[in-house]
């Protein structure tokens, strides 16, 4: 059936800031972070910034393209443009929505916590050694982490069951400004503290010696989950949006924006880290229980950190918007489902998905889909290490083998863009991806190129 009316955003800017709103998230924030602080800081950056360039930025084009020509969600707009085997990408791409939002929602629920922890004054304590533990204490929680879970979920339910107008672009125009108004606010504060220097030393001196094979696949790999690539979440964004937008200037707005909060939201972190004298390695706890430290003992650090809380859960919630978006677009188009229905109906279901990972840090502890790794893990590694690059390698194969040059070209206003990017996503894309791939399975392993 055709669809007369499909819902759009109202301007180009609409359109921008909700896609930078999909981009920026926990990913930003919480993984960028902690993966250049693992991966020894300014080396692991740079790296990373190549692979926004070369890889990212051409498939976020790809994807916008897809479903700008599409005028569908990525099952139908795949099918549209690449034939029925293509939309098989498109059905990844929703079943990946179902299982990311389902942990990610969990994660989100912890931010929400941790900013009434940092309301109430929590992290006030006489020994900072109980501010680790408290974190710890919380995962052991079932209720509260079902409570935050529900909450957040709800939180999202409310905002995608208006629409893209009235739902998401209002939304991204509110979380959005907010979002920078409050890591600008940080990041004025950090850089004036003692560990201002070592902080920015750490993120910008590149020491290539600390850059493993490990790390470059590792950037590789979030620069796809960083700009919400690999599951039509971009794809989904660009089916509502006008042809007159120029698409290569879009996209490169929305990387720069993203990349430059991942590297504001370093600099808020780490020059707080080296004050305090804690670690910048930590890992994935640097967020919940390395930083509370230095809140705790900064002057301030109560609003502090109830700001930093706060804009971890705008960034969290104006992502998963995207990621429940894709999953209600293919069952109102597919299936003819109202609104209301796909989003309630579908909210639900992801909400019971994450039952399981939220409680596997207490009661189903015990429960393993992979072995040794909790379920919350396996849904992560799952979707991310396997899901997401499968479906970018589908996007970009069926943009650079399937779909016409000529069709492709249409879509771009400059032809230097298009002669830029064509080789990028046609070659360099696939071919970086299939590393990932081989990568993860452990195949480089095995050949002993790792
Ligand atoms: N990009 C978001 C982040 O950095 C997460 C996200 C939202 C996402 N939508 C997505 C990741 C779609 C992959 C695919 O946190």
């Amino acid at each position: 059936m055709a669809q007369l009316e499909r819902d759009h955003w109202t301007s180009r800017f609409g359109f921008v800031l909700a896609a930078a709103g999909s981009a920026v998230g926990l990913g930003n924030i919480w993984k960028f972070p902690y993966i250049t602080g693992v991966y020894g800081g300014g080396a692991f950056v740079l790296v990373y910034l190549g692979a926004i360039t070369a890889v990212g930025i051409p498939i976020l084009i790809a994807e916008i393209l897809i479903g700008r020509r599409g005028r569908r969600n990525p099952v139908g707009s795949l099918r549209k443009l690449g034939g029925p085997w293509w939309s098989l990408v498109g059905w990844l791409g929703v079943a990946t929505g179902f299982v990311i939002l389902s942990y990610y929602s969990v994660v989100a629920g912890w931010t929400l916590e941790y900013a009434v922890k940092a309301v109430a004054g929590a992290f006030n304590v006489e020994t900072t050694a109980a501010i680790p533990a408290m974190f710890g204490e919380f995962l052991g929680d079932a209720e509260r982490q079902l409570f935050w879970h529900a909450t957040f979920m709800a939180l999202v339910i409310a905002i995608v069951v208006g629409g893209v107008a009235k739902g998401l672009e209002r939304w991204n125009k509110i979380l959005m400004p907010a979002l920078i108004a409050i890591l600008l606010i940080l990041l004025v504060s950090s850089l004036r503290s003692k560990g201002a220097a070592e902080g920015i030393a750490f993120m910008f001196r590149a020491d290539f010696h600390k850059l493993t094979g490990k790390a470059w696949l590792e950037a590789l790999g979030h620069s796809f989950f960083t700009l919400s690539l690999g599951m039509g979440a971009m794809l989904t964004y660009g089916s509502y949006l006008s042809t007159k937008t120029d698409l290569v200037r879009a996209a490169v707005i929305i990387g720069i924006l993203d990349t430059l909060i991942a590297l504001a939201a370093g600099l808020v972190i780490f020059p707080v880290v080296f004050t305090f004298g804690l670690e910048p390695d930590s890992g994935p706890g640097l967020i919940f229980k390395t930083l509370p430290v230095a809140f705790s003992e900064m002057q301030g650090g109560r609003l502090f950190a109830f700001l930093f809380f706060v804009l971890l859960a705008f960034a969290a919630l104006s992502s998963a918007i995207s990621l429940l978006e894709v999953v209600v677009a293919y069952f109102v188009d597919e299936r003819g489902w109202s609104r209301p229905k796909a989003t309630l109906g579908m909210g639900a279901v992801i909400f019971l998905l994450g039952v399981p990972s939220a409680l596997s840090f207490n009661v189903m502890s015990t429960f393993h889909l992979y072995p040794g790794m909790s379920f919350f893990d396996s849904l992560d590694t799952l979707a991310t290490n396997y899901m997401l690059p499968i479906g970018g390698l589908g996007i970009a194969l069926v943009t650079g083998w399937r779909i016409a040059r000529g069709a492709l070209r249409e879509e771009f206003r400059q032809p230097a863009a298009f002669r830029v990017w064509y080789p990028l996503v046609r070659y360099v894309a696939p071919v970086a991806v299939v590393v990932i791939l081989l990568h993860k399975i452990g195949v480089l392993g095995y050949l002993g190129l790792d």
